[in-house]
């Protein structure tokens, strides 16, 4: 099978961007959420990036029409029964993934492969409670999904072998380099960063530093594009302290163990960019 019709379930930051790459790249996309606001919100997010592609020069008027007529937002579960592979990016709670895996299995057609973009949830767990197994694997996507390049495929015991070429040649079709993982918590790329970050917000806390001192260290001495506290911000302090969490739970390792200040932080609603305030404040710092 060649992934030719694609859908995305979620269309919040990481579906947005998920949808908007997959469409961009010549797939057709059905693209759902839970409410007509959300998704209303989440295709005017891909509809305003083609509108900035077009701008800067990188899509001609016909290509963002065309763009934008391969997107199809749906209220309807119904509209994915034709789907080629469906990727799960709802919210980062076991139960409603596991729901969500429930319902596509029985729904799409046998051949179709069902995908999760967690970035820390046991793949096992959902391909469990699916009737194919050996089509069920992890697409963790990175953001901004448009520009950032890679793409890390998660495969089960049960993940077979056609499987990963199909995800492998969907995401180069994206544009994407994808690498394959084992499905252990934090996969490779959060299993190295989680700490990293935890590591910064340790320093902090410990006054070996001040924030801005630690981002320009780490930009300026290692060429990273954002510093930690940026980065963290960038991420999202909730989504943060959830992976660390689900990966310290498989890993009783010291630097997976989230530290105080992130947790309070998480429940004083200080989630970062996305509510104007993290470790920075984003009402007063463009
Ligand atoms: N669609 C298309 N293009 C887009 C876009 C979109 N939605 N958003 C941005 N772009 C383009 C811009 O137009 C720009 O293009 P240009 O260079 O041709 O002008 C380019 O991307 C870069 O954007 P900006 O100029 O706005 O910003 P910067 O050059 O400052 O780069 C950044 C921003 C790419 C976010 C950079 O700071 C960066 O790489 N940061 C690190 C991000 C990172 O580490 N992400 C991974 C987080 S971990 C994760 O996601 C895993 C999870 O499980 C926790």
């Amino acid at each position: 099978m060649t992934i030719q019709k694609v859908g995305v379930v979620g269309c919040g930051l990481m579906g947005s961007g998920i949808a908007q790459t997959a469409a961009q790249s010549g797939f057709d996309v059905v693209v759902t959420e839970v409410s007509q606001e959300l998704l209303d919100r989440g295709v005017k997010k891909i509809h305003d990036a083609w509108a900035m592609m077009q701008s800067k020069g990188k899509l001609t008027a016909e290509q963002v029409e065309a763009n934008k007529a391969r997107l199809h937002p749906t209220l309807e579960m119904q509209d994915f029964a034709d789907r080629d592979i469906v990727v799960e990016v709802i919210i980062e709670q076991k139960e409603p993934k596991l729901a969500l895996f429930r319902q596509l299995d029985a729904i799409v057609q046998p051949d179709a492969l069902l995908v999760s973009n967690t970035s820390s949830l046991p793949i096992t767990e959902m391909a469990a409670v699916t009737r194919r197994r050996d089509k069920v694997a992890g697409l963790h996507f990175f953001n901004p999904v448009p520009v950032m390049k890679l793409v890390e495929i998660v495969r089960t015991v049960e993940t077979s072998d056609e499987t990963v070429a199909e995800l492998r040649a969907f995401t180069q079709a994206m544009g994407k380099t994808p690498i394959i993982a084992k499905d252990t918590a934090g996969f490779v790329v959060n299993f190295l960063l989680i700490p990293y970050l935890l590591s910064a917000i340790r320093m902090y806390e410990n006054g070996v530093a001040t924030m801005e001192d630690i981002d320009t260290a780490m930009q300026l001495g290692t060429n990273y594009p954002m510093g930690p506290f940026t980065l963290l911000d960038y991420v999202g302090l909730d989504t943060t302290l959830y992976a660390a969490e689900v990966i310290y739970a498989e890993n009783p390792d010291p630097a997976y163990a989230p530290p105080p200040l992130l947790r309070r932080m998480v429940t004083l609603g200080r989630l970062g960019r996305k509510t104007g305030k993290g470790f920075y404040d984003y009402s007063e710092k463009k």
